[in-house]
């Protein structure tokens, strides 16, 4: 599966089969942990096979069960610590699709008390990615039109309708798709979204997925 199929598959997941995760693919998702943890200068963590963060009455309402892997989204307090978290969450997210594994991004429904995860000086727990072999595969969110979402003052180059096609693709929080990409030279785009911490983690990931359709060789980020 490529990473374009990863995107078109991957729907938030919150049942979970009882099906251990095997090493050879927790070593794959640990390799990719430090090459995140090393470019985005994040503190990401794999657990696995712990139940109780996904246990309590907040999960129960969210309508999960069965989760006992996740990733603990952490980083130094810094600016722009959320659309780095949104990013590089999201290549883990895309990353675990293409192993075969199903996935959800995780602000408020867990326990972030029983979660197990450790903090270094200054850092803070942005939220977590549910992770494991879920009991279906999701289904597909509906999607604001490609006109909310997109401004082009002339034609819209191709690289740039594939970027945003891909990019209404990806995951944001309530399903809220609060942010603008807009073609500003004849190849750089600008991606924006409101200041609040969930829509600036909507940002990174929205980027990323443009990224990855468009083509990084195709454009710059304003
Ligand atoms: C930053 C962020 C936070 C989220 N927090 C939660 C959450 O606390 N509980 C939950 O059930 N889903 C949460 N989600 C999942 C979204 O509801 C889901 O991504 C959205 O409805 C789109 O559906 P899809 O992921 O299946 O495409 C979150 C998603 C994002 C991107």
């Amino acid at each position: 599966m490529d990473i374009l199929e990863a995107m078109e598959r991957r729907h938030s997941v919150r049942q979970y089969l009882d099906k251990p995760i095997p090493s050879d693919v927790r070593e794959r998702l640990q390799g990719e942990i430090d090459a995140c943890n090393r470019e985005g200068e994040l503190h990401l963590q794999l657990v696995f096979d712990e139940p109780a963060a996904f246990s309590g009455t907040m999960a129960h309402y969210g309508k999960f069960s069965g989760v006992q892997n996740y990733i603990a989204v952490v980083g130094k307090k810094a600016a722009g610590l959320e659309e780095r978290a949104g990013y590089y969450g999201e290549r883990m997210v895309l990353l675990s699709q293409q192993l075969g594994l199903n996935t959800c991004w995780v602000a408020l429904t867990f326990s972030k008390r029983r979660a197990r995860f450790t903090l270094d000086d200054g850092e803070k727990l942005v939220l977590v990615i549910a992770l494991g072999y879920g009991a279906t595969q999701g289904a597909p969110h509906r999607s604001k039109p490609m006109p909310q979402l997109t401004h082009c003052s002339g034609p819209m180059p191709d690289w740039f309708r594939r970027g945003a096609e891909y990019a209404m693709l990806a995951p944001t929080a309530v399903n809220q798709q609060k942010f603008l990409l807009e073609l500003t030279g004849d190849r750089t785009v600008r991606a924006t979204s409101p200041r609040r911490s969930l829509a600036r983690l909507d940002l990174g990931i929205v980027k990323y997925h443009f990224e990855q359709a468009a083509g990084p060789e195709n454009f710059t980020w304003e």
